[in-house]
């Protein structure tokens, strides 16, 4: 009874469909799969991973956004022989620095592994739309580099972030880094699954933890990652003692989790620019009641679209794929979370896991309950546009099987590495691209021109009410 149902429905949104979307409901599924290189991760010795000269040389320089609005950043680095300089100086002319803040320093321990020192300093109180310089370390091993301030929170503000997930550090991931440095990105929204330290045993965890802070500092010293936590992050090990989950991600990299009050580092809000971006965590607790669950309603709350009006969300596990790999996996949070997320209209909903890229159409399923058999996905112009960007290259490899014929809710699917990037250029227009990793170049296949979700719509309204009066 439910299938009959379910075709029914779905025949019902093909007839919905055809005066529904400009190009049409069909998807596409793209066959090109390019792989460049073997999913094999770069040896620890290798360039790519170069370890900075001079004693004590801060190393694995990582910045991320600071506070609710981007008038602050956290400077994260390592330092392998003592804890040394604390301080960071900074100022807005190079090499000289006006300024100092004062950071923290901790350790931790992962089977024999103990990691170098690291350190996190919050740097607040910045001018919008600056360039700074900022120094770490002492005397001869000093390290300098900037960053540029976001523009004030602003509606029409323009801004262009990049989107990575599930990166590794492999020759594929070296490539989607240096292609995504080149795309004019100036934040990356980072969508989980860092290093994959834990495809290893024993001490070489925390040592792949190190290499992958080597290998991203390239983009992340000079830029904000805003980061969220995938399943490669738990690192639930029992046989060799750790059981203490998220361990070394939650001591390697910090979150302003405080200034949107939240209570956990793993979900957080942050406005930059002309957008609201929600992180959440695929695997900390977030059905109802949880503290997860209760922040996000208060947050959602707190969104401003006359302030910011591009809403995104971030999370680890897609909540619409059609792919074969962790089929469904995001059923779970879907079934809590897509009434919020459509009734919000929400723009754009990342996520990663998936190691291939695809697109939704704006569909929701949130008629469903387990009586009437309402079960497929229909379209809705106030949903979000989900997109599974997994494909960042780790040494899992692609996940190139799809689910066959493709399903109505999926746009453009197709099994290459890469990533996307998101043009804002005022509070109606985004340009969004996914840019495959082809041959060493960067080749933008997935282009669209999203409308703003609250601004669009009401633009429409007031059109109409125009005409109409
Ligand atoms: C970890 O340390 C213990 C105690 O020193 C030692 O017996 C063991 O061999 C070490 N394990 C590895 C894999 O190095
Ligand atoms: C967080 O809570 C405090 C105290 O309730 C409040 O003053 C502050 O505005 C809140 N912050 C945000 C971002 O809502
Ligand atoms: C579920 O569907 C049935 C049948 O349409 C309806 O009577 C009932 O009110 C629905 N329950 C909820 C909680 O929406
Ligand atoms: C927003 O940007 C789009 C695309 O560049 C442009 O066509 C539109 O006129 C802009 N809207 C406003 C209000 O500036
Ligand atoms: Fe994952």
């Amino acid at each position: 009874m439910a299938e009959l149902w379910c075709e029914m429905v779905v025949a019902i949104m093909g007839m919905i469909v055809l005066s529904f979307g400009r190009s049409g409901i069909a998807g596409k599924t793209s066959t090109f799969v390019r792989s460049e290189w073997p999913s094999l991760d770069i040896p620890p010795d290798n360039q790519a991973f170069a370890i900075p000269k001079g004693r004590n040389a801060p190393q694995q320089v990582h910045i991320t956004q600071g506070d609710y609005d981007g008038k602050a950043v956290i400077i994260s680095w390592v330092t392998t022989e003592e804890a040394g300089q604390i301080e960071v100086k900074y100022g807005t002319l190079e090499n000289q620095y006006a300024f100092s803040a004062k950071g923290v320093v901790t350790t931790y321990t992962f089977y024999n592994y103990t990691s170098g020192y690291i350190h996190h300093c919050l740097v607040d109180g910045l001018e919008y739309d600056t360039k700074y310089y900022y120094k770490i370390g002492m005397d001869g091993s000093a390290r300098e580099f900037w960053f540029h301030t976001p523009p004030k929170i602003d509606p029409d503000a323009s801004y262009t972030f990049g989107i990575i997930g599930d990166l590794g550090q492999t020759y594929n991931s070296l490539s989607t880094l240096e292609h995504y440095i080149h795309s004019g990105g100036q934040t990356v929204l980072f969508v989980g699954d860092l290093s994959y330290a834990d495809r290893y045993e024993y001490d070489d965890v925390g040592i792949r933890w190190d290499s992958w802070g080597r290998f991203i500092e390239r983009s992340a010293a000079y830029q904000p990652w805003i980061w969220s936590a995938g399943n490669h992050e738990i690192e639930y090990m029992p046989n060799m003692g750790e059981v203490s989950p998220f361990k070394s991600y939650l001591h390697r990299f910090a979150t302003p989790h405080v200034a949107s009050n939240s209570t956990s580092p793993l979900w957080y809000a942050v406005r930059r620019a002309s957008a609201h971006i929600i992180v959440l965590s695929s695997y900390s607790p977030f059905v109802k009641y949880t503290p997860q669950w209760r922040w996000l309603q208060e947050e959602l709350r707190r969104v401003n679209r006359k302030k910011t009006p591009w809403l995104i969300i971030l999370m680890h596990v897609p909540l619409y794929s059609s792919n074969l790999a962790h089929y469904m996996e995001g059923e779970s949070m879907r079934a809590v979370y897509e009434d919020w997320f459509v009734h919000s209209k929400v723009d754009f909903i990342f996520a990663g896991h998936v190691h291939a890229y695809e697109r939704s159409y704006r569909i929701s399923n949130i008629y469903y309950n387990v009586s009437s058999g309402d079960c497929c996905p229909v379209p809705d112009t106030s949903a979000p546009v989900y997109m599974t960007v997994g494909d960042g290259g780790n040494q899992e490899g692609l996940a190139g099987r799809f689910w066959d014929p493709q399903p109505d809710y999926s746009a453009f699917r197709e099994a290459s590495y890469g990533h996307s990037t998101l043009e804002i250029r005022n509070r109606t227009h985004a340009f969004y691209h996914w840019n495959r990793n082809d041959n060493g170049k960067k080749v933008a296949i997935d282009s669209v021109v999203f409308h703003n979700q609250y601004w669009a719509s009401n633009l429409q309204r007031r059109r109409l009410k125009k005409r109409n009066s």
